[in-house]
């Protein structure tokens, strides 16, 4: 059955720990935190002082989404909070792209593969399991000789920065490709799909391969945080 994971980027902060508890008692897998750094996204949003207080108020795993042009300056911090899972972005060294009224980070080639190898190994040293996030204009090709030493490949379905975005189709192909590699080399990461995940797409997402969906907004949203998971697993 597919795991869902709350952003807490769209819970209410004034009631942080509230919010991440009655996540858990709804059924919550795990919590996504949406790190980012103004640079490597247009905006800012928490650090490990947030993530402790996740850490704290639930005994769920964490898996901590880096939006940030130097994870090396940023993974030891939480992965001394013993969060699970740590990703950061396979454009690191792309380009700032334009797109409609704002811009996306874009790689057309992995210009240093071993910068994200070493990253990869880093997160492992130190206790988490490695993930890569792949953003809309990507190729997930890019990955794929990094997929046998990660645990989690994060396709984003909107361009990061903000929760409540519109959902990007493009994710689907994206998901059908990593699943069909993934069964071909027999490999066990987990495909995970973030931005604009609802009610509306759940089942096509699963159904395609993916096996864990971060919900923002439609789960906090949702006037009851049980009912929506019990509708979105169903
Ligand atoms: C976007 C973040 C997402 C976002 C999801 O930058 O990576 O995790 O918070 O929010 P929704 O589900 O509202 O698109
Ligand atoms: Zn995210």
């Amino acid at each position: 059955m597919v795991k869902i994971a709350p952003s807490i980027l769209a819970a209410d902060f004034g009631l942080l720990a509230e919010e991440i508890k009655a996540a858990e008692r709804a059924g919550a897998d795990l919590i996504h935190l949406d790190i980012m750094d103004g640079h490597f996204v247009p905006n800012l949003s928490f650090g490990a002082g947030v993530a402790k207080i996740s850490k704290k108020a639930t005994s769920l795993p964490h898996d901590a989404h880096l939006m940030v042009t130097d994870p090396e300056h940023h993974i030891e911090a939480f992965a001394k909070l013993g969060l699970e899972i740590i990703s950061f972005h396979i454009e690191i060294d792309g380009k700032k792209e334009e797109w409609e009224r704002g811009w996306v980070y874009h790689a057309k080639k992995v210009a240093n593969v071993d910068r994200i190898a070493r990253l990869i190994e880093r997160i492992r040293e130190l206790g988490s399991k490695p993930g890569l996030v792949v953003n809309p204009p990507t190729d997930v090709d890019l990955t794929f000789p990094f997929l046998k030493d990660i645990d989690l490949l994060l396709l984003m379905s909107v361009n990061p920065g903000f929760a409540g975005q519109k959902f990007i189709s493009n994710v689907y192909d994206k998901i059908k490709h990593a699943d069909r590699f993934r069964r071909q080399n027999k490999l066990r990461f987990e495909i995970m799909v973030d931005g604009g995940v609802g009610l509306d797409n759940a089942n096509a997402l699963s159904e395609a391969g993916a096996d864990i969906l971060v919900a923002g907004s439609s789960f906090f949203g949702a006037t009851n945080y049980g009912e929506f998971i019990r509708a979105i697993k169903s």
